[in-house]
């Protein structure tokens, strides 16, 4: 039987299927579905400062094959997920990787500073939310702000950093090479591509923010090649995510380069996915006689 399990930076999983952030709440309601123990690893909902409402309704628009949200970045606060969430999730015998999202430098530190002193396993800085006005993706494409926060969060926080990167941007390579050079010890990418959808009648936008964010099975293609550019650019591990819903998708993924995936609209489609992903996985690699599920990542075989 092949090893499932995978590390990223010095923390194991016990397979390379993280839900992604904002797709999964804090897992509470999927373990009504099946125990959550049985994924890798849980991405929290982005957690900011304060809490906040999020943007008004509509924030979410059906595509052909995908979904544009506007969420906003809904959630609580550091405190609450401090207090609240973080207790229980600790109970489920998972990696729990809390996910930031700051409207400055500061508010950035601010929640690093208090991440460090609690016992989540990964911070996943969140700098890639198209949906708010102030900060999330702006700090995520220019390579001098992406250094800032990523030095800055480094400074306050000892546990293992992962960069999540927007790909609205023109070069993802730079981009990861600059999360990288400021400290980070892992990528995670791709977030959502800014899209907007009309409606013909009313000659509104359908989303009240005008724009949101794409994912789902239309944006597989574009992370693939985006996780493919900065497996070759940075020497940190790298996590896939961005329209994966199946295992085929996740092996797919995890070829082109990436250590271990994040599973995020699929989960609103079946809420079973992940559980299949990792079984699907499962049987390949010991179809392929893998020792380990590791021995798939960065296989690629590029035509010259
Ligand atoms: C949102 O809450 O608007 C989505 C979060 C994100 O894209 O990072």
């Amino acid at each position: 039987m092949a090893d499932m399990r995978v590390n990223l930076c010095g923390v194991e999983l016990k397979n390379p299927v993280i839900a992604a952030s904002g797709t999964f709440g804090y897992g509470m309601e999927y373990n009504e579905f099946y125990p959550v123990s049985r994924l890798g690893g849980i991405s929290c909902k982005g957690t900011t400062l304060q809490e906040r409402m999020g943007n008004p309704s509509p924030r979410i628009a059906d595509t052909p094959a995908g979904i544009l949200n506007s969420v906003g970045l809904q959630n609580p606060g550091v405190d609450a997920f401090l207090s609240t969430y973080l207790p229980w999730l600790r109970q489920q015998d998972t990696v729990v990787i809390a996910n930031l999202a700051g409207h400055s430098v500061e508010e950035y530190c601010q929640m690093a500073e208090r991440l460090d002193a609690s016992d989540v396993d990964i911070v996943e800085l969140n700098i890639s939310c198209p949906n708010v006005k102030e900060g999330g993706v702006n700090f995520g494409t220019s390579c001098d702000m992406v250094s800032t926060v990523t030095s800055e969060v480094k400074k306050r926080c000892r546990k293992p950093l992962m960069v999540k990167l927007t790909p609205n941007v023109t070069s993802i390579g730079d981009i990861a090479a600059a999360a990288e050079a400021a400290g980070a010890d892992c990528i995670s990418l791709i977030n959502t591509l800014t899209g907007m959808r009309i409606d013909i009648r009313t000659r509104r936008p359908i989303l009240r923010n005008n724009t949101g964010g794409l994912s789902g099975p239309a944006v597989f293609p574009v992370a693939v090649r985006m996780v493919r550019e900065v497996f070759k650019r940075v020497k940190v591990p790298v996590i896939g995510m961005g329209g994966i819903s199946t295992w085929e998708d996740a092996a797919e993924m995890m070829i082109a380069g990436a250590s271990a995936i994040q599973v995020g609209a699929a989960n609103f489609r079946d809420p079973f996915a992940m559980v299949k992903i990792i079984e699907g996985l499962e049987n390949f690699a010991n179809e392929q006689k893998l020792s380990s599920i590791t021995e798939l990542t960065g296989t690629l075989m590029e035509w010259a």
